[in-house]
């Protein structure tokens, strides 16, 4: 079998999970699950958003928890920016790597950030240049690459397209999202038989909500496809506030087990990572979503 020897996990709970949390979280409880995943051995974290506090209310304030996490060397912390007020707001905030986020579907796109996806992606031109213009790296989101909650399949040529669009304005790396969790393995390997003909497969990420149950079929499905970056959440937290029912990322202590049990090295520790996630959820309130944190706690 030909997997990679080596994995990168980027977490994203305190972004991807949190943002769908009703209730209020405080900046503390934000700051120490941040330096509960770098200490536990990651090495990317998507801290929050500058995004409108009227659309992701949960974010409002993800300038404080950059000010007051330890950032560790070696670990990148990111944050989401939708436009070019987005982006210097997190300059201002000292964020050192940013994402933007783009859809594969028309009516996602407009529900998420309320623009038709050709506007969207005019609207990264200037946030990009500016990111040149200050050496900042920028990650960038595909939605919806295998479904979407309001017009069904999507297909993997617009996928394609969205992607192209967006690695050739900068983005380094180019996260596919099955935001609502619909993708099964064989879908997977077709879309990104298509997307790599134009993006080279190790600039690819694989971002598998778990809705339906496969996300970590379709991340090994990825892994035989030659991808080595997959964005996870610590507890499965999470949803998608513009995606009714959909559920949280895949659990990050679900995948280290799977890459594990594989002999893939990420740096991650499974312990410290369990203690991370089951204490974000007793703050939350809420049952831990990653099955493996359930059976190792039991
Ligand atoms: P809009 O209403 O079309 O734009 O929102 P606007 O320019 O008219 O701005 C509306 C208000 O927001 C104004 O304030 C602006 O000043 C303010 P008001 O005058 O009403 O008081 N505003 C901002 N405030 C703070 N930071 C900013 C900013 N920009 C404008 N950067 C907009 C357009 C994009 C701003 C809005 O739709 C938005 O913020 N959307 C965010 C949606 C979001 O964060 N979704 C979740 C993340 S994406 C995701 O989860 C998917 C992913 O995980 C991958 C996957 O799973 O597929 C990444
Ligand atoms: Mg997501």
């Amino acid at each position: 079998m030909n997997l990679p020897k080596q994995v990168r996990l980027v977490e994203v709970g305190p972004r991807d999970g949190l943002q769908n949390e009703k209730q209020p979280i405080s900046v503390s409880d934000k700051v120490r699950l941040v330096d509960d995943l770098s200490a536990a051995g990651m090495s990317y974290v998507e801290v929050g958003s500058f995004v409108s506090p009227k659309w992701v209310p949960q974010m409002a304030g993800s300038d404080e928890v950059f000010a007051k996490i330890q950032q560790k060397s070696g670990v990148t912390y990111a944050a989401l920016a939708p436009n070019l007020r987005g982006f210097e707001a997190a300059m201002v905030a000292g964020v050192a790597e940013v994402a933007v986020f783009a859809a594969a579907s028309e009516s996602f796109s407009q529900k998420n950030i309320n623009c038709s996806i050709a506007e969207s992606l005019q609207r990264f031109v200037p946030l990009m240049d500016a990111a040149k213009a200050r050496g900042v790296r920028v990650r960038g989101y595909v939605s919806c690459v295998l479904g979407c909650p309001y017009e069904g399949e999507v297909v993997a040529a617009q996928v394609a397209s969205v992607a192209r669009e967006l690695y050739a304005m900068g983005c380094y790396e180019i996260s596919l999202g099955d935001t609502i969790g619909v993708g099964t393995p064989g879908k997977t390997g077709q879309l990104l038989n298509v997307v790599s003909r134009d993006i080279p497969r190790h600039l690819l990420a694989g971002h598998f909500h778990d809705t339906f149950g496969q996300a970590l079929a379709n991340i090994y499905a990825s892994l035989q496809e030659g991808l080595a970056v997959f964005d996870s959440s610590v507890a499965g937290l999470g949803g998608c506030p513009y995606a009714k029912g959909a559920t949280g990322n895949v659990a990050s202590e679900d995948v280290l087990y799977l890459l594990n049990g594989l002999g893939i090295n990420t740096g991650v520790d499974l312990d410290k990572l369990i203690a991370a996630g089951q204490r974000i959820c007793q703050v939350l309130g809420k049952h831990n979503g990653s099955r493996v944190a359930r059976a190792m706690l039991a």
